[in-house]
């Protein structure tokens, strides 16, 4: 018998104009596409072109037209302030078409950027709102990026408006985001025409004259704005992710497809149903968080929490309970680190038992891989299904799931199960043929992708056929490596760049390199990710030192530790740097930095044919020692 899955696998991949526009009809169009699937210009497909929508009257003003303007939408939790705000679907839409009028007020409209550097609060996604609502594209900047990244972001983006809030909290610790997005703004050659300061009691920031705007004083002011009809073709955000160099790639989403996928998702793959409870745990600075903690509950007008606390800490390891009992969570996601970080601190899940999860259905798991142990402690603990699923920034929603609104598929540990339908994921070897089940090679995705995923990158077309579309051709490129078993289920093993994954959060080792090489006592360097119980990965820098520099090394480490978390961020979580004599190469110079690795990891390497002097990998090893990596050597 065939199972959903396969049908629904089947009916996407023969007809995805029927499958897609099928789905599409559950959401509002103020005007109905013209063609499912432009494929006029491959690579470039475009989703639902001729249609005209906007994801904020789908998201909010359908539901409250539909007389359910009463249903909660938005639940804004924080135990760092000791706050919990509740908005219901008609709070929502006023406030959002309010700070939709604030915006409009400081001249932004249809196609203008609006840049959004936010700790969690509900404003934060009210802003997100507000700029679809307009037809304006917003890109969220993750508040643990340092001043200089967040300078990139505006210099490619180039916003006419940045708003942002007075501080960020983290647990205990109160981070003032004005002086670092005034930082930004005077390493940024592009100037925004205003900036917009939600000031939060415990911090207040100073405003620059003629171009800070208190957030609350404007938005007193501010008269409601409608929904703007914009093409479906339409950006509806610009989200920033780690390329394979310091600068990163701006993953465009358009706003039909957008919706089209999102809906579905939340009925098929997450089984939510209108009204209830979603809670994910992760940041709007993330793909995670703009799809699942604001645009697709919202479009299936369930309710979203939006928590301003971490899985530990807030107070304690039994945050994440607390929320689900307190709110009747139905289903939760978020990454694999959260749950290693309660597992530290709670081996044998005591917490969970003092709260009543009755209504607890599904834990969903992305962002990382999915270690079997973490895996298991989940389901044993929680005792519900808990589901691994694949997906990147750039498809916007997972590529692989266990979609349990169709069904529930047995589950094998380390796989994310099958690919959801619409992706025809397949195993390649270099020379683009597809490989036998089991055998590990390059996951690529036949193109067209499907309705949600990236249509391209900001202003920058070439890159993205560059990055994704020349190494297979015909093929979307993941950067992941695995295999697919007998069963049809995907295995993702490893990335196939020098993106690491530390604490789900995706960084760019080449990226750290640069920022490395730029300290002026280093003559060469590398980075690489080495493993970590809590975070899966961390970074780790290795120099090679100038000739004639004699500091000594412990001071050039700190040196390099300090200016990676100035230039990147504290989110790279980079604290390990050392000084080594020489650094293992090929004999045509490459670094082996997959060599260095495995030293570091304890686990067993080739010695690679190509190695230069095969004695530097001894050195390294112990250097590696002396920080405490590569006990088994
Ligand atoms: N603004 C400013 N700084 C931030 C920040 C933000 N929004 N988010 C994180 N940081 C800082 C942290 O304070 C920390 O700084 P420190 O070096 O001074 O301690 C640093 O960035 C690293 O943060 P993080 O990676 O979160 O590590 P952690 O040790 O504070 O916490 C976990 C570890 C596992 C608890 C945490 O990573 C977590 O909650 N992960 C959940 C998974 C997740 O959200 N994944 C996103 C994709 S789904
Ligand atoms: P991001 O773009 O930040 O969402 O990171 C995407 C990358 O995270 C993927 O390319 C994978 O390398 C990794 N990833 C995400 N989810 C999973 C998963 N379930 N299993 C293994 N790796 C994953």
């Amino acid at each position: 018998m065939t199972s959903r899955t396969d049908e629904a696998t089947r009916r996407a991949l023969a007809d995805p104009e029927g499958y897609w526009a099928e789905a599409a009809r559950e959401l509002h169009w103020f005007k109905t596409w013209d063609r499912v699937l432009d494929d006029s210009r491959p690579p470039f497909y475009r989703w639902f072109a001729g249609g005209a929508v906007n994801t904020c009257y789908n998201a909010l003003d359908r539901h409250v037209e539909a007389g359910r303007g009463d249903r909660l939408a938005l639940i804004y939790d924080s135990p760092v302030t000791g706050t919990v705000e509740k908005f219901t679907y008609a709070q929502l839409r006023d406030v959002t078409a309010r700070t939709a009028g604030l915006l409009a007020g400081l001249g932004v409209g249809k196609g203008d950027r609006v840049l959004l550097y936010m700790p969690m609060v509900p404003q934060a996604a009210i802003a997100m709102l507000a700029c679809a609502r307009l037809g304006a594209v917003h890109s969220v900047v993750f508040g643990g990026f340092a001043p200089n990244e967040l300078a990139t972001r505006i210099n490619d983006a180039k916003p006419r408006v940045i708003m942002t809030a007075s501080c960020g909290i983290e647990i205990q610790k109160i981070i003032p985001y004005k002086p670092l997005l005034d930082q930004a703004i005077e390493l940024a050659q592009h100037k925004p025409e205003a900036c917009v300061i939600l000031q939060r009691p415990m911090v207040r920031a100073e405003r620059v004259a003629g171009r800070d705007h208190d957030w609350d004083e404007l938005l007193a002011r501010a008269k409601p704005h409608d929904c703007v009809a914009v093409a479906a073709t339409d950006p509806l955000y610009i989200l920033y992710t780690s390329g394979t160099t310091g600068v990163p790639k701006g993953v465009v989403r358009d706003n039909g497809g957008h919706m089209v996928a999102l809906k579905w998702s939340m009925t098929y793959i997450y089984g939510v149903r209108p009204g209830e409870v979603m809670f994910t745990a992760s940041d709007v600075g993330w793909v995670v968080g703009h799809s699942y903690i604001v645009y697709g509950p919202l479009l299936q007008g369930a309710t979203a929490i939006l928590y301003e606390g971490k899985p530990v800490g807030t107070p304690d390891a039994g945050a994440f309970w607390r929320l689900i009992a307190e709110h009747g969570v139905s289903t939760m996601f978020t990454a694999p680190t959260a749950f290693r970080a309660i597992k530290r601190d709670d081996p044998k899940g005591k917490l969970i038992g003092k709260h009543d999860l009755s209504k607890f259905r599904t834990l969903f798991l992305a962002g990382e891989r999915c270690d079997p142990d973490t895996l298991h402690w989940a389901e044993d603990h929680l005792k519900v299904p808990v589901i691994d699923h694949w997906w990147q920034t750039e498809t916007g929603w997972p590529i692989a799931a266990n979609c349990i609104g169709l069904e529930r598929l047995p589950v094998k540990p380390g796989s994310p199960t099958r690919a959801v339908p619409g992706w025809d994921v397949q195993v390649l070897d270099a020379a683009s043929q597809q490989m036998k089940p089991g055998e590990i090679g390059s996951l690529a995705i036949k193109l067209p992708l499907p309705p949600g995923s990236l249509p391209t990158l900001w202003n920058n077309d070439e890159g993205f056929v560059k990055s994704y579309l020349v190494e297979f051709p015909g093929f979307y490129k993941t950067a992941d490596a695995g295999y697919i078993d007998e069963d049809g289920y995907i295995y993702v093993m490893a990335r196939t760049d020098d993106i690491i994954n530390v604490a789900g959060h995706r960084l760019s080792t080449g990226g750290m390199e640069e920022v490395l090489s730029a300290h002026p006592d280093v003559a060469e360097c590398a980075v690489i990710g080495v493993a970590d119980d809590l975070k899966g990965q961390v970074p780790l820098g290795m120099v090679v030192l100038k000739a004639g520099v004699n500091k000594p090394h412990d001071q050039i480490a700190r040196e390099i530790v300090a200016l990676v978390r100035e230039r990147i961020g504290p989110v790279a979580s980079f604290k390990t740097a050392m000084v080594v004599q020489r650094l293992p190469k090929t004999r045509s110079g490459k670094i082996l930095r997959g060599t260095m690795q495995k030293i570091a990891d304890g686990q067993e390497y080739r010695m690679p044919a190509t190695i230069d002097d095969p004695a530097i990998l001894d050195e390294i090893g112990e250097s590696l020692k002396g920080v405490g990596y590569g006990r088994k050597g």
